[in-house]
Formats: structure tokens, C-alpha cells, sequence
């Protein structure tokens, strides 16, 4: 079988994933482009790839018919645009993008059905979302769970200690806790119980306005705390919460509903379990711990893409029309943010006080 081989475009800490797990599938081979040079080099020297010095090369590159885009997210929908004028296959990082225009924009692509347009929401492929999914899709006509019964509340949370880039704290850069972090949590929580009825912003906070970030001390700007309470179907109250202000990664979803638990985490040091009532489902009464073994998932994602590519199949999740359902929802959460933190209503220090008085 020929070589498949897969153009990257933009060569920091995300491609390197991407590559890596690429690398691991027998007869794909990938081209690294950054727009500084210099970035795609040391990538390619460190994974023993091919490079190339621009990222235009990749669309003139004929025996290259797919690419991978890890830039940041203002530049997601003008690359996506020019991949699929190019008939290119395209994998692109989450978020799709920032702006109901832009996904307007994405949303008149010509021939969407013929290409595949992947998007990284990668919590979509942990073995125990996947079986949250199973459990909380898998419904009666009132959006009951069949093993687990009516959903009374659930939480989502993904919290870090913020990005190793500059961009990834300003807002006019696509930075922030809603676009690194609260996306992740956002994708998984439509996913589930979807689509969102009523936004509200809790509480959205810039608590960390100076930064050590690569040994230089710098001003930030973009929000590193949300809280947002959406209501799902059935009036579900769901609460995602996600921040950069955590110093040790943690990540959990937890639903309680009139029969039992649900806890999931991505983390292996945190509890994955079902508790019910009673049996149910396959499930026995008490508590079931839920360990499905050591999975990369960025691995899982890039064989998700490939298979695509190679069965000309469209994606079975994690496709445009998921992220654009989440637009207007970020829109939301935005300007109601943006509110919060002018008037700091909320009690917490605002973008023009912190730290300057
Ligand atoms: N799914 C996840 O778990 C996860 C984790 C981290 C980042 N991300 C996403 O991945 C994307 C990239 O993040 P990162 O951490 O790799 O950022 P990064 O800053 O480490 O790397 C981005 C690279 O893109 C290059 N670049 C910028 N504009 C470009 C353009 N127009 N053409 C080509 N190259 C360009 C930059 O020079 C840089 O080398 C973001 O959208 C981010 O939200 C996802």
C-alpha cells in the first residue's frame, strides 16, 4: 500500500501529539510546516519527520491530500476553508472556531459531504465518556437513561495551570478558560444531554493577571475561571466549570439521577464508577468501578481519522455540525462574561482593577 501522507500545519506542543500517534499507524507518513520555520525543523528533528519550510507547500504538495491543523484558534477557519478549496482531507483542533460569523463561513463549505472535516474534541474518545454516552444517549421518549433513569444534575470540570504560550492567556488571540479548557467540557455535556436550552455565566474571573510563562513575567487579559450553569433537556441543570488556575491537572464528570451515580475522569488516579440503587443494565445494585485500561487518546483520535480518510466515511462524531451547535452557546457565554467581568457583580476583581490598585 501506498504511503498516506498527512501535511501539518502549525508545529507546537499539540502537533507533536498528533504526530507521534500518526507515526504509530504502519504506512502514514508526516510533513511538518509551521509559519516559523524554525519550529517545524526542531519538530521534525525530534520526530524524525519530513519538513518543509512553509506551510503553502503542503497545499502544493500533491502526494499530500490531508492535513492536520494545531495552530491557534483564529486561524482555524481560513486554514479549514483553504483545505477543503484544495479537496484536502482535514483534521483541526478544537475550538472549530470563535464566532458565529466564522462559522457561518464554514457552514457554506462547498463540498463538505465529499471531504472529511474532523474536529479535536479528544474527551469524546476516553472509554469512560464514551460509556457515559451509551448510558445518558441511550433514553426513553421523556430523555430518561434507560440503566440510570432521570438525570437530576451534573458536573463537568477540567482545570490546569494555564498554557505554556503566551496567546493561550489574551483574549485577542482566541485565549482563555472558555477556549482552552471549558470547549472540552461544553463538547462533552452536548454530547450527553444536549442541546442546551438556557445559558448562564456564574461566575467568570481573571485571577491570575501576571504570569510566569517561559521564565518571563507578562500581563495577561484573558479570563482564567468559568462557571456556566446551561439547562439540558428535561430541564436537566448541568454545571461546567474549567479554569487555568489550577496547579495540578484535574478533570471529572459527575451525574447523579434518580437511580444512581455516574463519576468519570480522564485521570486515572481519580474514581471512573457507577453507582445504582438497584441493578440495572447489565450493572448490579451498588457500586460498579469502571476501568477500561490504559488507552492513548490521541492515539484514538488520529485512527479515527485515518480510518476516515481511508473509508471515505464521514465521521460518526466529533464532525462540524457538533462544534457548530456549540457556537452560539460560546457566543452566550461570552457576552454574558464580558458583562460579569466589567461590573464584577460577582465579587470578583475585574479586568481593569486587578492587581492595579
Ligand atoms: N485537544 C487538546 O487536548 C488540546 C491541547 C492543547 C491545545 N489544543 C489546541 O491545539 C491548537 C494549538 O495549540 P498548541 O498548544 O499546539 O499551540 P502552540 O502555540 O504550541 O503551537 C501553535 C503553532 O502554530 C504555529 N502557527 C500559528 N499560526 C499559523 C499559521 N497560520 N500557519 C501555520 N502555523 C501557524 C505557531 O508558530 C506555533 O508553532 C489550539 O487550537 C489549541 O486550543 C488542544
Amino acid at each position: 500500500m501506498d504511503k498516506l501522507r498527512i501535511g501539518i500545519i502549525g508545529c507546537g506542543k499539540q502537533a507533536e501529539k498528533h504526530i507521534y500517534s500518526l507515526k504509530k499507524i504502519p504506512y502514514v507518513e508526516t510533513v511538518l510546516s509551521d509559519i516559523q520555520p524554525l519550529a517545524a525543523k526542531r519538530l521534525a528533528e525530534k520526530t524524525g519527520s519530513i519538513w518543509v519550510d512553509h506551510p503553502d507547500e503542503i497545499y502544493t504538495d500533491d502526494s499530500i491530500r490531508s492535513v492536520v491543523i494545531c495552530t491557534p484558534t483564529p486561524t482555524h477557519v481560513s486554514l479549514i476553508e483553504k483545505t477543503i478549496a484544495r479537496g484536502m482531507d482535514v483534521f483541526c483542533e478544537k475550538p472549530l472556531c470563535d464566532t458565529p460569523e466564522e462559522a457561518k463561513r464554514l457552514q457554506n463549505l462547498p463540498s463538505q459531504s465529499e471531504q472529511v472535516i474532523l474536529i479535536g474534541y479528544v474527551y469524546r474518545y476516553v472509554p469512560i465518556f464514551e460509556e457515559g454516552f451509551r448510558l445518558f444517549r441511550e433514553q426513553t421518549i421523556d430523555g430518561e437513561s434507560l440503566v440510570m433513569g432521570k438525570p437530576v444534575s451534573a458536573y463537568f470540570r477540567l482545570g490546569g495551570r494555564g498554557g505554556h504560550q503566551v496567546w493561550k492567556h489574551m483574549r485577542g488571540s482566541g485565549g482563555g478558560a472558555i477556549n482552552e479548557m471549558l470547549v472540552h467540557m461544553l463538547d462533552l455535556a452536548n454530547w450527553y444531554f444536549g442541546p442546551f436550552k438556557d445559558i448562564e455565566v456564574i461566575s467568570c474571573s481573571l485571577r491570575c493577571p501576571a504570569r510566569m510563562i517561559n521564565g518571563e513575567m507578562v500581563e495577561v487579559n484573558a479570563e482564567d475561571f468559568i462557571l456556566v450553569k446551561c439547562t439540558g433537556g428535561n430541564g436537566l441543570e448541568i454545571f461546567c466549570q474549567a479554569d487555568l488556575i489550577s496547579p495540578a491537572f484535574v478533570q471529572y464528570v459527575e451525574v447523579q439521577t434518580e437511580k444512581g451515580t455516574f463519576m468519570g475522569s480522564i485521570q486515572s488516579d481519580m474514581p471512573s464508577y457507577i453507582f445504582l440503587k438497584e441493578g440495572s443494565g447489565g450493572y448490579s445494585a451498588g457500586k460498579t468501578e469502571l476501568r477500561f485500561g490504559q488507552r492513548n487518546v490521541f492515539d484514538m483520535q488520529m485512527l479515527h481519522f485515518v480510518y476516515c480518510i481511508l473509508k471515505r466515511g464521514l465521521p460518526d462524531k466529533n464532525r462540524v455540525e457538533d462544534s457548530l451547535q456549540l457556537i452560539e452557546v460560546i457566543r452566550e457565554i461570552r457576552n454574558q462574561a464580558d458583562l460579569k467581568l466589567i461590573s464584577g457583580k460577582q465579587g470578583v476583581i475585574t479586568y481593569d482593577t486587578y492587581g492595579r490598585d
